[in-house]
């Protein structure tokens, strides 16, 4: 095995020189660079693997699933040893529970999960034994979800809706409407997908239902809601709210394409969602039509004194595969003011509809140069800014970079895992929705970080338990997690969590 500050200069010397990478199988033969604004950024490949298997159960009891549709680092736990491995705590999110029945009511919440990271960037093939031992995991504790008065929240399908109400102590407004599970005593839904660890061990979660972003105490209360524009709210013909997520609205959110991105600048507070895909008026009913997707940007510089307002509202173009349909986002990652990571992909892989994933990435896009339609006439839902796909000529869209794959091959090999048949354990899940970063802290790599991503495996498990409940989903989908390794040039101070005072 080559040691790592070898072929890591090495791939410095290649891209100097202006070579094309050869394809090879260590983590660094891999690099693979793009080019934005000036820069290079570059995939210097996969160096982790970790997995919790199908049937763990957490601390409440039930299958531990789900957890890849959000993970964020718990803040100032990142640590490197002395010996080049790294641990920490990261702070995992399941969606809305096992729904593959339909949905269940199922309590938001949180895990903490530990993990000693030993990168590898050898190019022998690990055993699939071994290649688990690159990213550990240990469980550590559950945080479960509350309104403020200790009410549950639920993961059924909201089929009724709370009105908008103020008078609560410590709430600077009126709480929106909210999306209601309609049981004998209405819980607040919510569809957890993306989230961010805020220092102050509070956490912002995004949520495909409303969809909404909610501020959520250290102890899993609500503690705020933000309620998005208008032409983002799912309304019916008559313009009234209905949040199922059963049938498509006839404007706002497709079902099920909420707001799976979500990402903080920590240096200015500006918290950043992003839409799966497009609002039904701006072509989100068909995949060949929805590619133009909405990120919103809001100032939470003061969520105690005020709801935070919306400061910016940019049109990302998402990427479409070979027939043209949209390869929906899962998740988004601040880079530097203006640049994001995109998580996009199709739904295959390990439980998707077909064993072979042809796009899933962590692509780069730019809004420096978009235009910002934030209270503007496209925040009513009768202007649409892509009429049945048709982008409006009067908006610049963001600038869109195909960057890392996850599905390389050789890369994958390193690890005994694969795309595409045979459907076995050491097949890549289908759902991949999460990315965390952390700095490498190389001082000859000054500007590499690792960028976690995890799936979300439907809490897919034949001996799964659910609200206390057994269930058999017919099959065992392990969840699995993946670490690659970049250089990202420009990631300015409020990207990174960081752990003990480091400089960026
Ligand atoms: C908690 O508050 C919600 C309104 O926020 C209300 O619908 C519910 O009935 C309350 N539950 C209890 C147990 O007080
Ligand atoms: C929303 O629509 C669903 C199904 O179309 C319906 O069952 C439900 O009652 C509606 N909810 C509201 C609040 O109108
Ligand atoms: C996936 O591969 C397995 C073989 O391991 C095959 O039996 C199955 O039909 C494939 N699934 C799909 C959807 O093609």
């Amino acid at each position: 095995m080559h040691s790592v500050a070898r072929l890591l200069s090495l791939v410095a010397l290649c891209i100097q020189a202006g070579a094309s990478p050869t394809p090879a199988s260590s983590a660094a033969a891999a690099a693979v660079s793009v080019k934005l604004n000036g820069l290079t950024y570059i995939n210097k490949g996969l160096v982790a693997f970790g997995l919790i298997p199908s049937d763990f159960r957490e601390s409440i009891g039930d299958t531990l699933g789900g957890i890849g549709s959000g993970i964020a680092f718990k803040f100032g736990t990142w640590l490197k040893s002395a010996s080049g491995t790294y641990s920490g705590t990261l702070i995992a999110q399941p969606d809305r529970g096992f729904n593959v029945d339909g949905t269940t009511d199922y309590q938001s919440r949180r895990h903490e999960i530990d993990f000693v990271l030993t990168p590898y960037t050898g190019s022998a093939a690990l055993s699939f034994a071994d290649a688990q031992k690159t990213l550990a995991l240990t469980y550590k504790s559950t945080i479960l979800g509350f309104e403020r008065n200790n009410t549950k929240t639920s993961g059924l399908d909201p089929l009724a809706i709370r009105p908008a109400q103020s008078g609560f102590p410590g709430v600077p407004a009126a709480d929106p409407e909210l999306p209601l599970a309609a049981t004998s005593e209405p819980h607040l839904a919510v569809d957890a997908e993306g989230i961010v660890a805020n220092s102050d061990g509070t956490f912002w979660v995004s949520d495909e239902y409303g969809p909404y972003i909610y501020l959520v105490g250290a102890d899993g209360h609500l503690i705020q809601t933000i309620q998005p524009p208008r032409a983002i709210l799912p309304l019916t013909k008559k313009g009234a709210l209905n949040f199922t997520a059963q049938v498509n609205p006839k404007t706002g959110r497709n079902a099920n394409q909420g707001f799976e991105g979500l990402t903080l600048d920590a240096s200015t507070q500006t918290l950043y969602a992003m839409l799966q895909s497009a609002t039904i008026q701006d072509g989100g009913d068909d995949k060949s039509t929805s590619r133009f997707t909405r990120l919103l940007a809001y100032d939470v510089s003061a969520p105690a004194t005020r709801r935070p307002p919306l400061v910016g509202e940019w049109v990302v173009p998402l990427p479409l595969s070979d027939k043209g349909n949209t390869q929906a986002c899962s998740e988004i990652h601040f880079v530097s003011p203006g640049l994001f990571l995109a998580l996009s992909r199709d739904g295959d892989g390990r439980s998707g509809d077909d064993n072979n994933s042809k796009y899933r990435q962590a692509d780069l896009f730019d809004i420096s140069k978009a235009t910002d339609i934030h209270g503007t006439k496209f925040d009513d839902p009768a202007n649409p800014i892509a009429d049945d796909g048709d982008l409006d000529k009067s908006i610049k869209a963001a600038n869109y970079v195909s960057f890392l794959s996850m599905i390389d091959k050789d890369q994958l090999a390193r690890f005994s895992l694969h795309n595409g048949k045979p459907d076995d354990p050491t097949l890549l899940n289908a759902k991949w929705e999460s990315l965390a970063l952390a700095p490498v802290d190389d001082p000859a790599f000054p500007n590499d970080f690792f960028l976690f991503t995890a799936s979300d495996n439907d809490f897919i498990s034949t001996k799964g338990v659910a609200s206390g409940k057994p269930f058999n989903a017919g099959a065992d989908i392990d969840n699995q997690f993946l670490v690659f390794r970049v250089t990202l040039p420009s990631v300015s101070p409020g990207s990174v969590h960081r752990t003990i005072g480091a400089q960026l």
